[in-house]
């Protein structure tokens, strides 16, 4: 019998706190051995020599075969959905599991249970909350959330989900008690309805308008607002895809004063701009998401806000609708306007590359930033450290091999997705 399952040989090993050079023993799925040179027998020996050698991503953020939030179905399953994100890098995904209002939470979860054992890596879900009614608040969340269901997301937009403030508080206040993270998608919905209803009133229905009805300062009042009910009630609270130097700032602010907010991004908003949204319909729903893509400065703020800690996490925010599916992009019908356009973009697989490239090959953030914002500091956050996250002895063996060399065109041929296009299309990256 080996010593070991597999043997990973002459790579760079990188952590978020650590580059060695090592060798790693495998056995029965977890890691059992680091060494500068590992001694002993293995079933299989994989060459890394040249290569980096890092935890598997975690992407805390990704819609996976679940109810959409405006119109449309999920173009992913959990099998092609986790993997496309294996063949990215990304070992371990946390989904959704979605409460239409007036339903109860425990069947939904039960269900979506059932969907994701289809996985091919690890997952966990978030606990969408649209309705927190006295028997979801007082009956079914303690539960759920001592099962291990230890985070919330809550909207402040989208008609079908959004909550008030009242309903916000309600939700902290399970939170609270019972130990669970609340994540929140940060708009101001009544500003977005106005400016909806000003746009489509005078005809301006065209993709770039989407970039108009929810400009950065609906995510800077939604941001400013939410942490302070969750300051109100001292809960933890991440703010999902943060876009802007507005909302940074007000994040910022609230860190300083010692509000436990945490916040991430995603790869679309370090490469995208609101003139992708321009072009007929077709081309604009490509890249139409929420919150909308912004500039180039606030690329560059959000890279700022990277190295000063305020956003600690990069996550794909996959949200896959096709283009060329009548329950897609186009649910409403082919030239529908922005307002009823499915929101969101595929992206479980171009999350590393793209962040790998931006990031590192271009001298915005170093390796081991790299691994901290796409795997450990997730990994801390919602409670898989340092099972995930890390390559140490007796972690699971969740390990992305890089070649940081590798030049790549992204293409939709490419990629191991089942939606019907990728939105950064011809896209030159370094590194897979
Ligand atoms: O446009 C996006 N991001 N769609 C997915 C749902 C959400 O907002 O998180
Ligand atoms: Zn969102
Ligand atoms: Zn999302």
């Amino acid at each position: 019998m080996s010593d070991f399952d597999v043997i990973i040989k002459g790579g760079v090993v990188v952590n978020a706190s650590d580059t060695t050079r090592a060798d790693i023993g495998i056995k029965d799925g977890r890691i059992v051995a680091l060494a500068e040179t590992l001694a002993g027998s293995a079933t299989r020996t994989i060459d890394a020599a040249g290569r980096m050698v890092m935890p598997g991503g975690v992407d805390s953020h990704c819609h996976i075969a679940q109810p959409s939030s405006g119109g449309g179905q999920n173009a992913e399953s959990w099998e092609s959905g986790t993997r496309s994100a294996a063949c990215g890098g990304t070992t371990t995904v946390i989904a959704f599991s979605s409460q239409e209002k007036g339903e109860s939470i425990k069947p939904m979860v039960d269900a979506y249970h059932e969907k994701a054992k289809q996985a091919c890596i690890d997952y966990s879900f978030h606990i969408i909350i649209s309705d927190p009614s006295d028997t979801v608040v007082n009956d079914e969340l303690p539960g759920l959330i001592e099962s291990g269901l230890r985070s919330l997301k809550l909207f402040m937009t989208y008609p079908k989900n959004r909550v008030d403030d009242r309903e916000i508080l309600r939700i902290f206040e399970v939170a609270r008690r019972y130990g669970a993270l609340v994540c929140v998608h940060a708009e101001n919905h009544d500003a977005i309805m106005y400016m909806t209803e000003k746009l489509i009133g005078a005809g301006l229905g065209a993709t770039k308008y989407h970039a108009w009805c929810k400009p950065a300062l609906v995510e800077r009042e939604a941001c400013q607002r939410v942490i302070m009910l969750a300051e109100l009630l001292d809960q933890p609270i991440q703010i999902f895809h943060v876009t802007c130097e507005e909302a940074a700032e007000e994040i910022r602010r609230a860190q300083h004063r010692g509000v436990k907010v945490f916040a991430e991004t995603c790869p679309q908003y370090f490469v995208l701009t609101a003139d992708d949204l321009e072009g007929d319909q077709r081309q604009g729903a490509r890249v139409l998401c929420s919150p909308a893509p912004r500039s180039v400065p606030d690329q560059q703020a959000l890279w700022r806000h990277i190295n000063s800690g305020t956003i600690g996490n990069v996550t794909s925010d996959h949200a896959p609708y096709n283009i060329d599916a009548v329950d897609g992009k186009f649910w409403a019908g082919d030239n529908a306007p922005f307002n009823q356009i499915a929101n969101g973009v595929p992206g479980l697989e171009t999350r590393m590359p793209i962040v790998f490239s931006e990031g590192v090959v271009k001298g915005r953030i170093d390796a081991q930033q790299f691994v901290a914002l796409t795997s450990t500091n997730a990994a801390k956050l919602f409670g898989v450290y340092p099972q995930k996250g890390t390559i140490s002895i007796g972690a699971d063996a969740d390990i992305c091999i890089w070649d940081a060399e590798k030049k790549v065109t992204i293409t939709q041929e490419m990629l191991h997705h089942d939606t019907d296009y990728t939105p950064y299309e011809g896209m030159d990256v370094t590194g897979w």
